[in-house]
């Protein structure tokens, strides 16, 4: 069956609410008739947020999404609240056709994509979500109020997916976000702990390229030379995971040298921080041998291009 695309809340609603009694029907436990079986796996419904321009690094979330869950849905909305730059949001990429069938291609059972009308009704939010803390540093650093607009949808979109009970008994919400925007998923873990959303947020590893180049959709305004060029960001960061998983010291430092001697590359950050809270790792943890967990972070511009990319460091 062709997915099918609604574009309001309302449909929203009910295409799930309908999605979700069919999948139960189908499982013909009894529940299409409203009796309870309390030894039946809970319904589910996955979400997987996105701004459209799909490519495999999506495909890999909704594939997690669909192998996990009864009934997904998949959000495409170019949200103005994140962007500061008002070029950046025209020129942001709008491909419908070729994300519905990319969604469909891999088992997306609905996709929502609401007008900027519809999501903000009169106009700009008032009340917004605020992440506070975790958003002054690193990309929120150089995008003042850009995880702000990233909470407040996603706070939309939580309330406007979240699934009512099926047959009589609670289902089960997941939301799939890409590890890449690893400060992203950090704060909307944060405020799904907060706020006391009741959903599981899943986080699902980066995509790259055969040549180490993390996928991205902006990938595609890099020139041949200046994407040679930014393939220094994951040379750094295996440099300091090789350290990690051989409990060496990290020294960061190494790294931030290593890009800096790269032409065409504008280092904005790098280093290595506490996964949750995104604090640097103390002074003595870097030049010592290095144990547990961390993440090493990065983010440059290479030609017109701001990219990130990051790798979560364990001692193996
Ligand atoms: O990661 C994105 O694509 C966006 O920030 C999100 C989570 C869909 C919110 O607009």
């Amino acid at each position: 069956m062709p997915i099918t695309v609604v574009q309001t809340k309302a449909e929203l609603r009910a295409e799930i609410a309908r999605l979700l009694a069919e999948h139960a029907g189908r499982r013909g436990s009894g529940a299409s008739l409203g009796l309870v079986d309390p030894l039946a796996p809970r319904a589910s419904l996955g979400l997987v947020p996105t701004m459209g321009a799909l490519h495999d690094g999506h495909r890999r979330l909704a594939k997690a999404a669909v192998a996990a869950n009864d009934v997904v849905v998949a959000s495409i909305f170019v949200n103005p609240l994140q962007f500061g730059d008002p070029t950046d949001l025209e020129r942001y990429p709008r491909t419908l056709d070729a994300d519905a069938a990319l969604l469909e291609g891999v088992g997306v059972d609905l996709v929502f994509a609401p007008s900027v009308d519809e999501m903000y009704p009169g106009g700009d939010p008032l009340v917004r979500v605020t992440a506070g803390r975790l958003a002054e540093k690193w990309e929120g650093a150089s995008r003042p109020g850009h995880f702000d607009g990233v909470l407040t949808v996603v706070a939309k979109l939580f309330h406007l997916a979240m699934p009512g009970p099926v047959a009589g008994q609670p289902a089960a919400f997941r939301a799939y976000f890409g590890q890449k925007d690893a400060q992203q998923l950090a704060i909307v873990r944060r405020m799904v702990r907060d706020l006391d959303f009741p959903v599981d947020v899943v986080g699902v590893p980066i995509v790259r390229a055969a040549d180490g180049l993390a996928l991205s959709s902006r990938n595609q305004f890099l020139s041949d030379e200046e994407r040679d060029a930014a393939l220094v960001l994951s040379r750094a960061l295996l440099l300091v995971d090789a350290r990690a998983a051989a409990h060496e010291p990290l020294m960061p430092d190494d790294a931030v040298a290593l890009i800096e001697s790269q032409p065409g590359v504008e280092l904005d950050y790098f280093d290595v921080v506490d996964p949750d809270t995104l604090e640097p790792l103390a002074f003595a943890c870097r030049e010592t041998p290095f144990t547990g967990e961390a993440l090493a972070i990065v983010a440059a511009r290479v030609g017109d291009v701001r990219l990130i990319d990051n790798m979560p460091l364990k001692a193996r």
